[in-house]
């Protein structure tokens, strides 16, 4: 009974790195479908700015701000709003996603920058996906060496 529940906790463990990256492409997808038509990642200024590297730039909470509404930061006199109002000649248009879609966005913008940041720092550095598959492989070696001893003793007992 108790191994069947720490090979259940075990499991959901694995599948976590797996939602991870699922939700990135989610993202991705909303991306596409919502803002590539006047933003590019990394291909450079097309109606609005190139959002490479803009996670790193901005503050979150500006940025969930600018996509839910544009407007309001420009009303408020947001000096970024501002200025990129002044260089781009015309005002972002809010685009009614919900909270759940632009946090989507927001994490796929994210991974991106995260992903660009590391190469560009240092090449041999193992990436965060890299440890996690040898943190869950250390785990897995303790696992199954615990449930083989286990099943060890218990051949022991019946002599
Ligand atoms: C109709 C064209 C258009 C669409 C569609 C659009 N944007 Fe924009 N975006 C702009 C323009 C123009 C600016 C610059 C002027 C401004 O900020 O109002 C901008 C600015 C931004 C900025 C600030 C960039 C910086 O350098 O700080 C972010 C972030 C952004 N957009 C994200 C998005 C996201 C995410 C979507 C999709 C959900 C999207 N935009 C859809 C036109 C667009």
């Amino acid at each position: 009974m108790r191994n069947s529940i720490t090979a259940f906790v075990f499991i959901i463990f694995c599948l976590l790195p797996i939602k991870y990256v699922v939700s990135s492409e989610i993202g991705g997808e909303i991306f596409q479908d919502n803002c590539s038509g006047c933003h590019t990642i990394g291909k450079g200024n097309s109606v609005g700015p190139d959002l490479s590297g803009v996670t790193i730039r901005r503050e979150e909470n500006w940025l969930i701000r600018q996509i839910k509404d544009p407007d309001g930061l420009v009303e408020e006199k947001d000096p970024i709003a501002l200025q990129l109002l002044k260089e781009f000649n015309m005002p972002m248009v809010a685009l009614g996603l919900s909270d759940e879609e632009i946090k989507e966005i927001i994490l796929y913008l994210k991974n991106i920058d995260n992903n660009i940041s590391q190469e560009s720092t240092s090449s041999t550095a193992l990436s965060s996906r890299y440890i996690l598959t040898i943190i869950i492989s250390i785990l897995m070696i303790i696992f199954i060496t615990l449930l083989a001893l286990k099943v060890g003793k218990k051949n022991v007992d019946i002599k």
